[in-house]
């Protein structure tokens, strides 16, 4: 059968980082149908537009996206709606991709290059599993408007809505425990449910959710007591289940944990199956171009992309060995460079990663 896998580039390191994971998928020589297409600033520099019609239907008929990154600060005073990360937005949105999986693996030859004591982070393995198509990200009504009551009416004021509904909540938590039992059944629901509504309201459910689970052991943290546990002792948590805005922050927390951002890839997945793959960090523009960016989060994307959407675990396991193979190699682009190692550049990572996997 031949699988259809849409790729989207973007802007910044997007392009190149991109074409050493679909240099990985291509040897792997299996009868994948890999259709390119613009998106971010890229696209809106063709288009005029962050999504266009084109790349969102490329998307949507595909079984997966294998993503770069979008934004650039050229594009930074554009309408909202023109600006690349709509295009990200747009694709979670129209794709249903509630579900976003980052995990933040510490892999043992980068243990120096955590900015925490390696004996904190030693061995550290947490899923953040980010509800990723509602809450204040997407919720209406939002904008700017006059102020109608309070200490400043008649004044302009800007705001936004926090909301979640009982199934979008269901569906995530369910997702949630079903990733703990895989994993070491414990399971941390983070919220802001001492201040927060909408934060009761989630915490409720996750708690009616849990009866279906009596294995998993279920624990609440505030979402700043969350972070500040993140720092202080991260090995105590194994999956975090959180909302759009509190996992957007977390997880960039959680990732510089494993002190390298280029390494950690996600997984946003939608009820059909359908996946976007994005390397955890963003389009870097100040070293695009260069050839230095690591690929391996993006080819790490790749190796999701095939667990996940097409169901092709053992060419996923492949990927992951031929990057630990060329980690313990001791190859290294600049961002994870360090004394002892050797320092490649994003084609000559991409070319490493392909030798180990023959
Ligand atoms: C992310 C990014 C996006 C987000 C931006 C680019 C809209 O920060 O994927 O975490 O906030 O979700
Ligand atoms: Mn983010």
């Amino acid at each position: 059968m031949t699988h259809k896998i849409a790729v989207l580039p973007g802007d910044g390191i997007g392009p190149e980082i991109v074409e050493q994971a679909v240099r990985v998928l291509r040897a792997l020589d299996q009868p994948f149908q890999i259709d390119e297409a613009k998106v971010g600033g890229a696209a809106f520099d063709a288009f005029e537009h962050p999504l266009p019609p084109a790349t969102l239907a490329l998307a949507k008929a595909s079984s997966a996206v294998l993503f770069g990154a979008v934004g650039d600060w050229k594009y930074d005073s554009l309408p909202r709606e023109f600006r690349p990360e709509q295009a990200i937005l747009g694709l979670r949105r129209e794709m249903g991709l509630f579900a976003n999986f980052r995990p933040a693996i510490l892999y043992p030859e980068l243990a120096n290059a955590s900015s925490l004591k390696p004996e904190v982070v030693a061995g550290l393995d947490i899923l953040i599993l980010r509800e990723l198509t509602g809450d204040i990200y997407f919720g209406k009504p939002r904008g700017v408007r006059t102020a109608e009551d309070g200490p400043f009416k008649g004044e302009r004021e800007g705001y936004d809505t926090m909301r979640y509904a009982e199934p979008e909540v269901r569906r995530i938590a369910h997702l949630a425990f079903q990733a703990a039992m895989k994993r070491n059944k414990r399971l941390c629901s983070v919220d802001k449910a001492n201040v927060l509504e909408t934060s009761q309201f989630w915490r409720d459910i996750v708690i009616e959710v849990s009866q279906e689970y009596p294995d998993v052991a279920l624990s609440h943290m505030y979402v700043d007591n969350a972070a500040m546990q993140l720092v202080r002792a991260p090995r105590e948590f194994d999956v975090i289940v959180t909302g759009n805005l509190f996992g957007d922050i977390l997880s960039d927390e959680a990732s510089m944990l494993t002190g390298s951002i280029g390494m950690l890839p996600s997984a946003s997945l939608n009820a059909a199956g359908q996946g976007l793959y994005e390397p955890s960090h963003g389009s870097a523009p100040d070293i695009a171009g260069k050839n230095i960016a690591n690929p391996l989060a993006t080819i790490l994307s790749a190796a999701m992309l095939l667990r996940y959407s097409l169901d092709l675990s053992p060419l996923a396991d492949r990927i992951e060995g031929a990057v630990r193979k060329v980690l313990a190699d001791g190859l290294r682009t600049a961002d994870i460079f360090e004394d002892g190692t050797t320092k490649v550049s994003t084609s000559e990572m991409g070319d490493a990663v392909l030798k180990a996997l023959r």
